[in-house]
């Protein structure tokens, strides 16, 4: 079927590294504390908890079930569970939507590893709010410097995905993922211990509920998405390499339980340093590149709370653009019998071609404009709030209404003591709940609702 040994991970601990690892990254740490922030905090919270349990968690074990049970790329996964032909169309989106993720995400993961390495050389260092805005600015806009970063930060993606599943995906992840929670819990255990701490913390968990609309419910869906990265077959595909004794249910429940724990970490880390030096919560994505750094010149040893800070960022980032460049890795390997090494060189050509035009588009091409976007912001929207919402509402449909149920069940409780009526809950929001609240979204972003 393809030319790459096809391999598996090879321990539970490797397993839950890898998928928390692709799950957690710039969605939690950077754009959850600015969105929820915007969005008036607490109830936004409240709302994001209810989509991650009705709309990700169902959709999340639903890609698991494809991908297990197939073996195979997404493309391949919708052919082996149905020859109805239309269903492969969303395995192909599961080609191009990671694509087109990877090629925005990697510019900002190269911010995030162009300010780890201001914070270690002193660059960010008594600088105060105009100067930071302007080496933001200067930075962003840059012809040369964000490019080098973006593309040394696409290397090391395919670097690691080079090595693949086992020597590459899950050491790397096994590695990093400890380092990530230990830095998150210094970091928290720091800032709650700041005099804005009360506050930050109220701001975050009293919900006022007259700040609840429409616009704060399609925010908290397509944050959840992004987040626990459903929707476009990286799941699958992961999926695809367990075992047959990992036991599917509790794995989907612990990667959301610490996607979201590691977002509220967040939170707890940005808010209280927000609300102690007087900083709006609402400022938008610019909080992680020019409020905290601020912010750490202030604090006693703040050199060391901003390397920690940023580093990170770019680890959570890196463990997601891995699994962003293994859906096409695989899929190409399956589809088209590609190596592994081949795929890869035609994804950096791709993605760094189009990372470099995402990255212009804050400098020198940022007067190209479609919808009054730019090209960043143009593929960050199709991708994230279009085709996200799509992917996930076909594989609902398909999953809930077009597999046998009782071959899901087989699959879930392979590896598994799954009671029947938490199987029942699982299929029942799966097959109602999720099509409908996304339906939703997608028609109120159309604008028709
Ligand atoms: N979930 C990651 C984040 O929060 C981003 C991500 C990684 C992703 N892989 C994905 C999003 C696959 C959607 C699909 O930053």
């Amino acid at each position: 079927m393809s030319n790459i040994e096809r391999g598996s991970f090879t321990t539970k601990i490797g397993v839950i590294a890898a998928t928390v690892g692709a799950a957690v990254g710039l969605g939690n740490i950077w754009k959850f504390p600015y969105t929820a922030g915007v969005n008036g905090g607490g109830a936004f919270i409240l709302v994001y908890l209810v989509c991650v349990l009705f709309l990700g968690l169902p959709i999340l074990l639903s890609e698991f079930f494809m991908g297990r049970k197939t073996g195979q790329n997404p493309k391949g996964a919708f052919r082996s569970l149905s020859n109805q032909k239309g269903w492969q169309f969303f395995g192909v989106l599961c080609l191009i939507c990671p694509i087109l993720i990877l090629s925005f995400y990697s510019v900002v993961a190269g911010w995030t590893a162009e300010y780890f390495w201001q914070a270690l050389t002193g660059g960010l260092e008594g600088k105060n709010t105009a100067e930071l805005t302007a080496l933001f600015q200067g930075f962003s806009q840059d012809p040369v410097r964000p490019i080098i970063w973006l593309l040394v930060f696409l290397g090391l993606t395919v670097g690691v995905t080079l090595g693949g599943i086992k020597n590459g995906i899950e050491r790397v992840s096994n590695i990093l993922m400890p380092v990530l929670f230990l830095l998150l819990i210094i970091l928290a255990a720091h800032s709650l211990s700041l005099d804005g701490a009360k506050e930050g913390l109220s701001f975050m968990f009293k919900p006022d509920f007259s700040k609840i609309n429409a616009k704060v419910i399609l925010d908290a869906m397509g944050q959840a998405f992004f987040s626990l990265s459903v929707g476009l077959g990286a799941l699958i595909t992961y999926a695809s390499y367990f075992k047959k004794d990992t036991n599917l249910p509790q794995t989907g429940m612990i990667v959301a339980a610490l996607d979201t724990m590691v977002a509220i970490i967040a939170g707890v880390i940005i808010f209280p340093i927000v609300f102690t030096y007087g900083i709006s919560p609402a400022q938008g994505p610019d909080l992680v590149f020019i409020a905290l750094p601020n912010v750490f010149n202030q604090m006693i040893g703040g050199q060391i709370w901003a390397i920690a800070f940023f580093l990170l960022l770019a680890i959570a980032a890196l463990t997601s653009t891995i699994s962003m460049s293994e859906i096409v890795v695989t899929y190409l390997a399956e589809e088209h019998k590609f190596s592994r090494k081949k795929a890869l060189a035609i994804l950096f050509a791709i993605c760094g071609t189009l990372g470099i035009l995402c990255s212009l588009s804050f400098g020198a091409l940022s007067h190209l404009k479609l919808f009054d976007k730019n090209i960043f912001s143009l593929i960050d929207f199709t991708a994230s709030n279009v085709l996200l919402p799509i992917g996930g509402g076909a594989i609902a449909v398909f999953v809930g209404w077009f597999v046998n149920k009782h071959i899901i069940y087989e699959e879930m409780q392979q590896g598994s003591k799954m009671k029947r009526s938490f199987f029942a809950v699982y299929y029942y929001v799966l097959k109602y709940i999720a099509p409908i609240g996304l339906l939703l979204i997608l028609l109120s972003q159309a604008g028709i609702i």
